[in-house]
């Protein structure tokens, strides 16, 4: 139950195992897309599966929902848990699922959430199945957090480094067990509430992982350290690890600001004071208005500048935009009267800012006397361009990497100003 990046990516992955899965949504275009082989998303790969298992039969996408319930064994909800205005998380969607399968019970079924909701909800959700019921049948709801990542859905979904399975109940981790047998990884048994929370514990620890690394990258342009140097320094250390200590512009999508802020409501609720996952929220919220204070710094006035901004979404491999940092850093020199020109390979503006804002479609396209360019997605197309024939459109050859992807010393022999996050100036 839904046909998200997450139901989509669950539902092709428990295909590719061989199973029979039946993909529901609410929203007839997004299934009526689905059956005609389209995704109404950006994912690499999927769209291969997808008209794969289409053809084999594995899946089968409908708007019924009495034959969806009716017709498995195991029900996921993959819905979304949208943020409400106090940072809680949402369950409204949560909510229907659960009722439209208590509608519709008519045998012994597990229910999975799939969808990252707060601790607790595996038992509200047992509640609101069981308030909706017509007769009593038994069911149990599990929880089985996903762990992937946009841009590598597939690859994440297809070699899980281990999967969490939060149950009370013998028979559906049983039944989980086996739905999961082929894969050749760490089966972490745990209850409910445990599974709800490492989930939010992960990404709420990665999220900090980038924080950190974002705030001694401040301390680095300080004393004249790159902290590329000490990113690679500390993650050779096995107990740190390297990865998500790329510093930059700082983190966005769907997950992490929402589940920083959710677990923090969720802390508050039961008396407990999250102080450095409250800092990691704040270090994040500001490191874009950081580096702006650093190209405002060099450009002296923003006002009437051609600004151009490489990247729109929140990271690359994607097109997803939601709390991308580069919004915030557009809105930003927006409001500071600078001309804008964006480019993204595939990321659109949102309509309330392509009003505003110009869209390229090819760096080529750049205007005559640009000031400065702005990296604010790490798409690996910049590393290739012909940057020399870049740096013939500017007015003032700028670059300010906000992602920390290009080699500085080659950008700056090609006759550039270069400037990083936490990058030592020579
Ligand atoms: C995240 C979790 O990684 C995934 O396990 C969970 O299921 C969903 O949330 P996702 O939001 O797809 O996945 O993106 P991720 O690759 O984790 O990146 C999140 C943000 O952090 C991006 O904006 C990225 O640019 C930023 N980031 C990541 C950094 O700034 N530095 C890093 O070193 C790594």
């Amino acid at each position: 139950m839904g046909t998200g990046y997450v139901g989509t990516t669950t539902a092709l992955t428990l295909c590719e195992l061989g199973h029979q899965v039946i993909g529901y949504d609410v929203d007839p275009l997004k299934i009526a897309s689905l059956q005609n082989k389209n995704l109404h998303f950006y994912e690499p790969g999927l769209k291969d599966l997808l008209v794969k298992h289409l053809h084999s039969g594995n899946i089968r996408f409908t708007e019924n929902i009495k034959q969806a319930v009716q017709q498995s064994e195991i029900i996921f909800i993959c819905v979304g848990t949208p943020q409400n205005d106090d940072g809680s998380a949402n369950l409204e969607y949560v909510q229907q699922a659960a009722t439209m399968i208590g509608n519709y019970l008519n045998n012994y079924k597990v229910i999975v959430n799939k969808s990252t909701v707060p601790v607790g909800t595996a038992e509200k959700v047992t509640k609101w199945i069981h308030d909706s019921m017509v007769s009593p049948i038994q069911y149990d709801v599990i929880s089985n957090p996903e762990f992937l990542k946009e841009g590598t859905a597939l690859a994440d979904s297809l070699n899980p480094e281990r999967i969490v399975i939060g149950s009370h109940s013998e028979k559906a981790t049983d039944k989980m067990k086996n739905l999961y047998s082929k894969f050749k990884t760490t089966f972490v048994h745990t209850t409910p509430q445990t599974a709800e929370l490492i989930k939010y514990a992960a990404n709420s620890f990665l999220a900090t992982k980038i924080s950190f690394i974002n705030e001694i990258a401040r301390l680095c342009e300080n004393v004249n350290v790159d902290v590329k140097d000490v990113a690679f320094g500390i993650g050779l250390d096995s107990r740190i690890g390297s990865s998500f200590l790329q510093a930059g512009i700082g983190y966005g999508g769907s997950c992490f600001p929402k589940d920083v802020l959710a677990l923090l409501s969720t802390a508050q609720q039961n008396n407990t004071n999250l102080s450095l996952l409250e800092k990691t929220y704040s270090i994040n919220n500001t490191q874009p208005f950081y580096f702006i204070e650093k190209i405002k710094n060099k450009l002296k006035d923003i006002k009437g500048k051609n600004i151009a901004i490489l990247g729109l979404s929140f990271k690359p491999h994607t097109d997803d935009i939601r709390e991308s940092p580069a919004l915030k850093i557009i809105e930003e020199l927006y409001k500071q009267s600078a001309n804008i020109f964006v480019h993204d390979p595939v990321a659109k503006l949102p309509k309330i800012l392509s009003q505003k804002i110009t869209q390229i479609h090819s760096i080529h396209s750049l205007p005559e006397n640009t000031d400065a360019l702005i990296i604010c997605t790490d798409w690996p197309e910049y590393e290739t361009f012909d940057w020399l024939q870049v740096k013939q459109k500017m007015r003032n050859p700028y670059i300010f990497d906000g992602r920390n992807m290009l080699n500085a010393s080659n950008m700056t022999k090609l006759g550039f100003y270069y400037d990083g996050i936490g990058y030592r100036q020579f």
